[in-house]
């Protein structure tokens, strides 16, 4: 067991690369254990027994790029393609306002129809109308001039994962077009520009390794996200990669626990991909140190239609509708779902 490095991360917030990469090769329970207990009482420091709640809202299933594990891939021909209209995106978000969210996330595929004027026009009538929410944009790769207009509409926070952190693994899981640099000019563009900035990895993900998972880190700590997105791999039918490895749901759980103590104050979600591939997963997640969840809006005729990955849950307490439910399980984990906006709160 691995007492000493997790007490000097519970304590100084880092580790150095080889410590890093020693308590993930060498992962037990107990190490586990420790770490969820640590985590969890440096989130209550910072927040509190409180999970926020954010709508996601997946407007549209057309991508125009060709990622080789997500299956709203442009090559996949399978897959059925939606995009939402303005005023089914605010009826979405009148009905989550109703269920007591207090953040929308936008989220939808690199769609071109969305142009920096309707995107502008949609996040200033949702900002209109609830005036005391926060609006969250992950439409992915834009240019600097889109992300400094999509801000000045009134965005608060982007999520863009950076998927990998290691150029040659970011190569094998992405066609050639898309580069870690312009990712990374991407997520420097949005941080500048002053949005609460989410970036994040899959784990599990095909061919990674462990010390790709450490470059990850090292990438989280230095740049600094106030959001921080980590979920399990979890293979889809119509893409090139169809397996998954094991024990990929505790390596995540695990990752959350190092994550929070890295960045004390990031807003972390224990993810709807994490319940898929676990019972109790996401519960876990928050009893680990997590604390936002995201919740499900967008309308169900097309809930079936945003397949990242197989099994995806959508009807369950991961639907907004089922809040109630949703409250219940969180208080399991001995904390308690809120109304709230939620903002990161700065500790430095
Ligand atoms: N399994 C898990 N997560 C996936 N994503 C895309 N495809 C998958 C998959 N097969 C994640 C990516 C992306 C986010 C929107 O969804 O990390 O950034």
């Amino acid at each position: 067991m691995h007492t000493e490095i997790i007490e000097k991360l519970a304590n100084t917030h880092d580790l150095t690369d080889d410590e890093l990469r020693l308590l993930i090769n060498e992962r037990s329970d107990s190490d586990a254990a420790l770490l969820a207990q640590k985590a969890a009482a440096t989130r209550d420091r910072i927040y509190g027994k409180r999970v926020f709640m954010r709508g996601l809202i997946e407007f549209s299933s057309i991508c125009r790029n060709d990622c080789l594990y997500c299956g709203l891939r442009r090559s996949n021909t399978s897959a059925e393609r939606y995009r939402l209209t303005k005023d089914e995106i605010l009826s979405c978000t009148d009905e989550g306002y109703a269920l007591g969210l207090r953040t929308f996330v936008l989220q939808g595929g690199e769609d071109s129809a969305f142009t920096d004027e309707l995107l502008c026009d949609i996040v200033s009538a949702i900002k209109q109308r609830h005036q005391d929410c926060a609006v969250t944009l992950s439409v992915g790769e834009r240019s600097r001039r889109s992300y400094e207009r999509l801000f000045e509409a009134g965005t608060d926070r982007y999520l863009l994962r950076h998927e990998t952190a290691d150029e040659e693994h970011y190569g094998r899981l992405h066609p050639k077009e898309l580069t870690l640099a312009k990712r990374m000019r991407c997520l420097n563009d949005l941080k500048e520009i002053g949005f609460q900035t989410g970036c994040g990895f899959m784990v599990g993900s095909p061919f990674q390794t462990t010390d790709h998972i450490v470059s990850d880190l090292r990438f989280i700590k230095e740049f600094r996200p106030q959001m921080v997105g980590i979920g399990p791999f979890i293979p889809h039918k119509d893409t090139p990669f169809r397996n998954m490895s094991a024990g990929t749901a505790e390596l995540t759980i695990y990752l959350l626990s190092i994550v929070r103590l890295l960045l004390p104050d990031v807003l972390l979600p224990a993810t709807t991909a994490l319940g898929t591939i676990s019972e109790n997963g996401r519960e876990r997640g928050i009893m680990a140190g997590a604390n936002v969840v995201m919740p499900n809006l967008s309308p169900v005729s097309v809930r079936r239609k945003y397949l990242l990955y197989d099994n995806k849950l959508c009807t369950d307490s991961e639907a907004a509708e089922n809040i109630a439910q949703l409250k219940k399980q969180i208080q399991t984990t001995g904390c308690d779902l809120v109304t709230d906006r939620g903002d990161h709160i700065s500790k430095t």
